[in-house]
C-alpha cells in the first residue's frame, strides 16, 4: 500500500508567454493543443537527486515515517545526475538512509508505473518492507529551445510514494499491467549521450543530446495504448470506470487525457488534471499528481485510483490502487 506521498518542484516558472519570446509559438496555440500553461524549471545547480530526495522527504513526512525505516530507494528517471552511478543513490546519499538499497528504472513516462509495480512485489516477496518510489525529471536539460515542436512541452519536478505491506484493511496496490514496443523508439528519443552515440563534436552539433520526436505519430500511439491499458485493467480485475475514485493519467497532452478518460467512461469530474501548472515531466508526472490530489482532499483512504501513463520505448502501462 502507498503510505505517504510528496512533491518537490523548482520555484523557477516558465509561461507561454515566456516561451512566444524564445520561439515561434503562441499562448492560444499552446493551450490548445496541449492544455499547458506554465511549467517549472530548476535553477543552475539544483540536480534531479536534489528534487527527488526532497519529494522523498516529504513523502516520508506525510507517512509518519523516518529515512531509517527505508529498506530501497528506485528511482524513475531518463535524466539521471549522471549516467552513473545511479541517482537512487546519490539520493541515498543525501538523504543519509544507510541501510536502503538503491537503483534507477528507465521507462521514461511509464517509469513510476514500473518502478511501482517493481516496489509492489519485492514487497510481497517479502524482501523488503518499505520502499520509496520515486519520479524524478530535469527535462529542461535535454530539451531544445529552438525546436517550438517540443520545448514547449516539458517541466521539472519529482513525486514521490512510500509504499509498504498492504495492512489487511483492503487499502494497497491491487494490480500492476506493464508493455512495451521497442520497434517505435525513433518516434521518442534521445540519441546522444550513451554507448551508440558516445559524445562528441559531431553528437553536439548534431543535437543529440536532447529530446527528439515525431508528436503527431506519438500522439496516436499514446491515446490507443493508455486507453487499452486503462481498459485492460479493469477489466482484468471485474471493475468499471463507475468504480473509480480518481484517474491520475500521465500528464503529456490534455486531449490524450480526455480520450482515456472516455475510453473507460470517466467523467471529467473524477480525472486528476494538472498538466496547467507543469507541462510534461515525465516519470514525475504521476507521482506529483497523487502528492497533490491527496493535498487538495480529492484522495481519500479506501478510494479506488487508477494510473496510466505512455512514454518513450515505447513503454506504457497502468496500475490500480485502493488507496
Ligand atoms: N507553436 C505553434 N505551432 C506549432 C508548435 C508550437 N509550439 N509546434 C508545432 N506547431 C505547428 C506544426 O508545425 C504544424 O504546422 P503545419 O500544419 O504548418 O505543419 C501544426 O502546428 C500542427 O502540428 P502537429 O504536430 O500535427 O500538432 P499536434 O496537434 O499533433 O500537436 C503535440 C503537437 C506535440 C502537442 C502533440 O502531437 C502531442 O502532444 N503529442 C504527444 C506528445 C507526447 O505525449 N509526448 C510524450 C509522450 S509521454
Amino acid at each position: 500500500m502507498i503510505r505517504g506521498v510528496g512533491l518537490a518542484v523548482p520555484e523557477k516558472l516558465l509561461t507561454n508567454s515566456d516561451l512566444e519570446k524564445i520561439v515561434d509559438t503562441t499562448d492560444e496555440w499552446i493551450k490548445t493543443r496541449t492544455g499547458m500553461e506554465v511549467r517549472h524549471i530548476a535553477e543552475e545547480g539544483r540536480d534531479t537527486s536534489d528534487l527527488a530526495a526532497e519529494a522523498v522527504q516529504r513523502a516520508l513526512d506525510d507517512a509518519g515515517m523516518t529515512v531509517s525505516d527505508l529498506d530501497a530507494i528506485i528511482v524513475a528517471t531518463v535524466t539521471g545526475d549522471m549516467q552513473f552511478p545511479s541517482t537512487a543513490c546519490f539520493v541515498q546519499d543525501k538523504l543519509g538512509a544507510k541501510q536502503a538499497a538503491a537503483f534507477d528504472i528507465a521507462a521514461a513516462c511509464s517509469g513510476f508505473i514500473y518502478a511501482l509495480s517493481i516496489a509492489n512485489g519485492l514487497i510481497a516477496s517479502g524482501q523488503f518492507r518499505h520502499i520509496a518510489v520515486v519520479g524524478a525529471e530535469i527535462l529542461s536539460r535535454i530539451t531544445d529551445y529552438e525546436d517550438r515542436a517540443t520545448c514547449v512541452l516539458f517541466g521539472d519536478g519529482a513525486g514521490a510514494a512510500i509504499v509498504a505491506p498492504a495492512d489487511g484493511s483492503g487499502r494497497g496496490i491491487l494490480d500492476t499491467y506493464l508493455r512495451s514496443d521497442g520497434s517505435l523508439h525513433e518516434l521518442l528519443y534521445m540519441p546522444g549521450g550513451g554507448t551508440k552515440y558516445p559524445a562528441s563534436h559531431k553528437t553536439v552539433d548534431e543535437k543529440y543530446h536532447y529530446i527528439k520526436m515525431e508528436g503527431r505519430e506519438v500522439f496516436k500511439y499514446a491515446v490507443t495504448a493508455m486507453g487499452e491499458a486503462a481498459e485492460y485493467i479493469l477489466e482484468r480485475n471485474g471493475l468499471s470506470g463507475d468504480d473509480v475514485a480518481l484517474l491520475i493519467p500521465h500528464q503529456a497532452n490534455s486531449r490524450i487525457i480526455e480520450a482515456t478518460a472516455k475510453r473507460v467512461k470517466i467523467p471529467p469530474e473524477r480525472v486528476f488534471v494538472n498538466i496547467q501548472k507543469y507541462g510534461n515531466t515525465s516519470a514525475a508526472s504521476i507521482p506529483i499528481a497523487l502528492a497533490e490530489a491527496k493535498q487538495e482532499g480529492r484522495l481519500r483512504p479506501g478510494d479506488l485510483v487508477l494510473l496510466v501513463a505512455f512514454g518513450a520505448g515505447f513503454t506504457w502501462g497502468s496500475a490500480l490502487l485502493r488507496f
